[in-house]
């Protein structure tokens, strides 16, 4: 039984149907980043921001996860998984993978703006109406740029402790999520899922398959003799 770290970005969830931020139909096309996922944007203009997330969470409503997400969750069945993902969408939980860490928070959760420690489940909108007990705005669970990425140190403490880590459909452009391959030992196998990897320097047990998530899924099943051979 192996220790199977998996760091997942937005590609993973592509084929279910929810666009990357960056490749060239993303997300953030029409929208400025700055104003739709920055602590500023929100005090700007608190419809804009809400009424963003809100499409975002309808989507995710209609939205149901791919052969990738079920053939992670089928790793399971073998070894111990831990999932890190980028993703805010719970597709990966809804596949049936038990050990899913959000860096970036969750679209089906609301957060008071006066204590980030409360929390709640929430899967409607958030509207200008909703407030926390304590009286102050409601605003979504999402690790806006600028803001610190509070279960970075867990994901990294993860990390150190993978036999294997597995990194399916993202950018690595976005620090620190994208620095966490720097925690692995030194000699442990990697394996990068993407069809535009992005390069990936001076790791030399890193093996690169240029194909989507969907099309990786039995290299994902076979994922140990992949990464072990
Ligand atoms: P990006 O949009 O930056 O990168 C998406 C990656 O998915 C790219 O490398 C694509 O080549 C790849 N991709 C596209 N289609 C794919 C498919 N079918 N299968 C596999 N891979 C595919 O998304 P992330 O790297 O996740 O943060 O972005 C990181 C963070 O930037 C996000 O979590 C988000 C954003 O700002 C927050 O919201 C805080």
């Amino acid at each position: 039984m192996k220790n199977i770290v998996v760091l997942t970005g937005a590609g993973i969830s592509a084929e279910s149907g929810i666009n990357t931020f960056r490749d060239a139909d993303g997300l953030w096309e029409g929208h400025d980043v700055m104003e739709v996922a920055s602590p500023q944007g929100f005090a700007k203009d608190k419809t804009l921001v809400l009424e963003f997330y809100n499409q975002r969470r309808r989507q995710l409503l209609e939205v149901e996860p791919n052969k990738a997400h079920f053939a992670l969750a089928k790793l399971e069945e073998n070894h111990h998984v831990q999932i890190i993902t980028q993703n805010v969408d719970d597709l990966h939980e809804r596949a049936g993978s038990t050990n899913v860490l959000h860096l970036h928070g969750e679209l089906f959760k609301a957060q008071s703006t006066k204590d980030s420690s409360l929390v709640y489940t929430w899967k409607k909108d958030i509207t200008l109406n909703d407030k926390c007990p304590l009286g102050s705005q409601l605003r979504p669970f999402i690790v806006w740029f600028g803001e610190d990425v509070p279960m970075i140190t867990k994901a990294q403490e993860l990390c150190e402790q993978a036999d294997i880590l597995v990194i399916i459909g993202t950018s690595m452009q976005v620090y620190p999520a994208a620095g966490l391959i720097d925690f692995v030992k030194l000699n442990t196998p990697m394996v990068y899922i993407d069809p535009k990897p992005a390069p990936i320097y001076g790791k030399s047990n890193l093996s690169v398959l240029s194909k989507t998530a969907v099309e990786a899924e039995s290299d994902i099943l076979n994922i140990v003799n992949l990464a072990t051979k």
